[in-house]
């Protein structure tokens, strides 16, 4: 049985260098809401409430269709990328901790370890064309732990994907084209208060 404590994953950061970036230390919306991201905020936030557990996911993502093309959704502070590493930019947090959302700005050639979450989420495209890979474990004849790819998908924008809380649901996400991609995020966790608990991050 694979566990999160073995010793061949670690907690978030592991390899993923760069911390959530928030603008600020407060609840709620962050500075550089769009009227647009508030209606999305206000739209998933109540279709969280109603749907506890695993179902939250699936309503988080209904909520995210009809807003996630639109080009004014994101203000430009929020767009911004970085050189060294895929760029978190916190979003939103609800104070209760029932729900996070974060935008992911991927340059050329950045990408995830692979990983699993310790909440359910919602992953929406933005912009452009990331692509997301699914792994599953195995072990050889000495239990060393290894990860075989199941599927690589090339994503485009309006696509939304869930994901499920544990080592189930193991994956990577990155950009191998020549253009920045914008990616959603919302999450069943309180990212403001404890930003190391959204991954648990494979070594190798
Ligand atoms: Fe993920």
């Amino acid at each position: 049985m694979i566990t999160p404590t073995d010793s061949n994953i670690t907690p978030f950061p592991g390899n993923m260098a760069e911390p959530i970036f928030a603008e600020s230390q407060a609840y709620g919306l962050q500075p550089g809401t769009t009227p647009l991201l508030a209606e999305l905020t206000e739209t998933m936030q109540s279709a969280v409430n109603k749907c506890p557990g695993f179902g939250a996911a699936a309503a988080a993502k209904a909520a995210m269709r009809g807003f996630l093309c639109e080009p004014v959704l994101l203000d430009l502070c929020h767009k911004e990328g970085s050189t060294t590493n895929f760029k978190r930019h916190l979003l939103y947090a609800a104070p209760d901790g029932s729900l996070s959302l974060i935008a992911i700005v991927w340059m050329p050639g950045q990408v995830t370890p692979v990983h699993g979450h310790t909440a359910w989420g919602a992953v929406g495209v933005h912009e452009g064309s990331p692509f997301g890979e699914n792994f599953d474990t195995w072990q050889n004849e000495h239990a060393a732990l290894g990860l075989r790819s199941k599927m690589k998908m090339l994503l485009k924008p309006g696509d939304i994907t869930t994901v499920r809380p544990g080592i189930d649901d193991l994956h990577r996400v990155g950009n191998d084209t020549p253009s920045r991609c914008i990616t959603i995020h919302a999450y069943g966790q309180d990212l403001l208060a404890n930003p190391t608990s959204l991954n648990i991050v494979f070594n190798n």
